[in-house]
């Protein structure tokens, strides 16, 4: 039987599609492993959906250890990929050791936002036997510099780069690579030619699966909603109601 990593490779060769969804907490950690998910994502949203920054780009390694040890708690069967934080893998060095922390927090792999620029870094973790999970296109952890959060590949150029990223990163060793706000064109000619399962967000159907922030998918963030997501559950107005319910029945016992 394949493990780890392994199986998702053979789910690209048989066509089946994978499922990836974030989680920060120990009961939608056991919630989406009940439920069947394939992996189990500590992203560093996080840090928006979360923690309420404005951007990832203040999350710290030590709150991404912090959750990523209570996802841990409660994926038992999914595969558990954590977020490294900007700035803790800016030397292979540095990514070694960051990943290894992630690993004893209880992941079972990395993930790491950039391509061709990140080969040495890759190789160095997956060397030391550490599985990684790539993540080109759209970066989140350089909207500042970009200036918000734009759709990759619509010029040739881009294109060609994210090719050459994609063909990088399944070269230095990552068992999949997220594509974020690819057009789905383009999104397309990667998966077909790499040998690794793409996994899209907001980049088409074409590719080998799906990731999604899951307070995105049910409706958990509602101050914002990216505009490739359906949400399938709207619990923010759940919270709403039952919160509403409670302090009216609270109020209405009050002594007069
Ligand atoms: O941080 C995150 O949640 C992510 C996914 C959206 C891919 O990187």
């Amino acid at each position: 039987m394949l493990n780890g990593t392994e199986k998702f490779r053979a789910m690209k060769r048989r066509g089946e599609k994978i499922t990836a969804l974030t989680a920060y907490d120990y009961p939608t950690a056991r919630l989406l492993d009940e439920s069947g998910i394939d992996i189990v994502l500590v992203g560093d949203s996080l840090g928006m959906v979360v923690l309420g920054y404005k951007d990832t780009t203040q999350v710290t390694l030590a709150e991404m250890l912090h959750h990523t040890r209570a996802v841990a708690r409660g994926a038992a069967r999914a595969l558990l990929i954590a977020d490294m934080p900007i700035h803790t893998y800016d030397t292979p060095e540095q990514a070694v050791a960051t990943a290894r922390q992630f690993i004893e927090a209880g992941a079972q792999g990395v993930k790491l936002e950039g391509g061709a620029s990140h080969v040495a870094q890759i190789e160095a973790m997956t060397s030391a036997g550490i599985p990684f999970m790539a993540h080109i296109g759209m970066l989140p952890q350089s909207v500042r510099e970009e200036g918000g959060y734009k759709v990759k590949g619509r010029t040739q150029s881009e294109a060609q780069a994210l090719l050459a990223d994609a063909r990088a990163v399944e070269n230095a060793g990552a068992f999949s690579i997220v594509l974020e706000i690819v057009i789905a064109d383009l999104a397309r000619q990667i998966t077909e030619a790499v040998g690794i399962p793409t996994i899209g967000i907001g980049s088409g159907e074409h590719c080998d699966g799906q990731i999604l922030v899951t307070h995105d998918l049910i409706g958990l963030f509602p101050w914002f909603t990216p505009k490739f997501v359906s949400p399938q559950a709207r619990v923010a107005d759940e919270i709403r109601r039952a919160v509403r319910t409670f302090i009216e029945r609270t109020r209405g016992t009050a002594r007069m």
